[in-house]
């Protein structure tokens, strides 16, 4: 496993302040490497630098950037990033929704916005990245897709959709750059206990982040494609032998369980 981040000396993390992507940043500077966060609140952005310089004696950078923006803040992106030596990015920042619900019971500029915090952030910050990775012939670019961009999930439409897109997106660049010595690593989490979760309850099936994040990394050089958690993996595995119809059926079943609690506990 260290071989594979061997070659890093500084990793870029995007969607950095909390959840997955904060343990991304505290787990691989406990492996040495300096740190780039990414993250769009100052205050977050101070507090996780600090937690990784009390933690790992590593260098640390913060860059505040609004991934729900579009084509404008990727210029400011650029000239932040200009000549630091690249060896990770971690295309993890994403948004979900505050609660589950059908399409039109959300505001079309919060599907909108997403399509920019999912899939924009993970283009352009790859498109940004990756000509020095390939100048250098290594690298590696994790992209954080989710199981639900496996397999539809009802009441999260645009979401889901959004993460088949990161899906896609990860493995054609595989294939398209292996020759160029640029690893891509496609991780499709099932539930995992964040603030995007609402902290749902710790379980087997649904690890905190440190827990997810520590199981991911170890796959890292082994698998370029993995829910990053065998129990994620395995379920992930069960729910593909389903018919799209019965599996839509199920889902849609457990969502509106979900919807339910969800407004209970509001
Ligand atoms: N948790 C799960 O069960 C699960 C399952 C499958 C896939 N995933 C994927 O894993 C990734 C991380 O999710 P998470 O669960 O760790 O979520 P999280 O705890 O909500 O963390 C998301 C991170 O992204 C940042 N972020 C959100 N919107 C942003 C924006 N517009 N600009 C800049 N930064 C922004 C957040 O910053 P703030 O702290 O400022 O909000 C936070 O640092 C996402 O891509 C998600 O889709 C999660």
């Amino acid at each position: 496993m260290m071989g594979a981040l061997d070659f890093t000396n500084r990793i870029k993390q995007m969607g950095a302040t909390d959840g997955i992507g904060k343990q991304y940043a505290l787990q691989l500077a406990e492996q040495g490497l300096n740190i780039v966060l990414i993250g769009r609140s100052p205050e977050k952005l101070k507090a996780t630098e600090s937690e990784v310089r009390m933690r790992s004696n590593v260098q640390v950078k913060t860059v505040v950037v609004d991934y729900s923006g579009g084509r404008e803040i990727y210029d400011d992106v650029e000239r932040e990033l200009a000549g630091l030596e690249i060896g990770v990015l971690v295309n993890n920042v994403g948004m979900g929704y505050a609660r589950m619900s059908e399409f039109l019971d959300m505001e079309r500029d919060l599907h909108l916005r997403m399509l920019n915090v999912n899939m924009m952030s993970c283009v352009a910050m790859t498109y940004i990245v990756l000509p020095q990775m390939v100048e250098r012939k290594r690298g590696l670019v994790i992209n954080i897709a989710s199981l639900a961009g496996v397999v539809p999930h009802p009441f999260v439409a645009t979401y889901s959709a959004t993460k088949v897109f990161v899906c896609f997106f990860s493995r054609i660049l595989k294939q398209e750059y292996k020759e160029k010595g640029i690893q891509f690593q496609l991780v499709t989490p099932g539930f995992v206990s964040t603030n995007m979760t609402s902290q749902r309850d710790v379980s087997a099936g649904c690890p905190t982040a440190e827990t997810y994040v520590r199981s991911a990394i170890a796959t890292v050089g082994l698998q370029s494609r993995t829910a990053g958690y065998l129990m994620h993996d395995l379920f992930g595995a069960a729910i593909q032998l389903y018919s799209e119809r019965a599996l839509l059926k199920e889902l849609k079943n457990e969502m509106i369980k979900f919807k339910a609690k969800q407004c209970k506990s509001e």
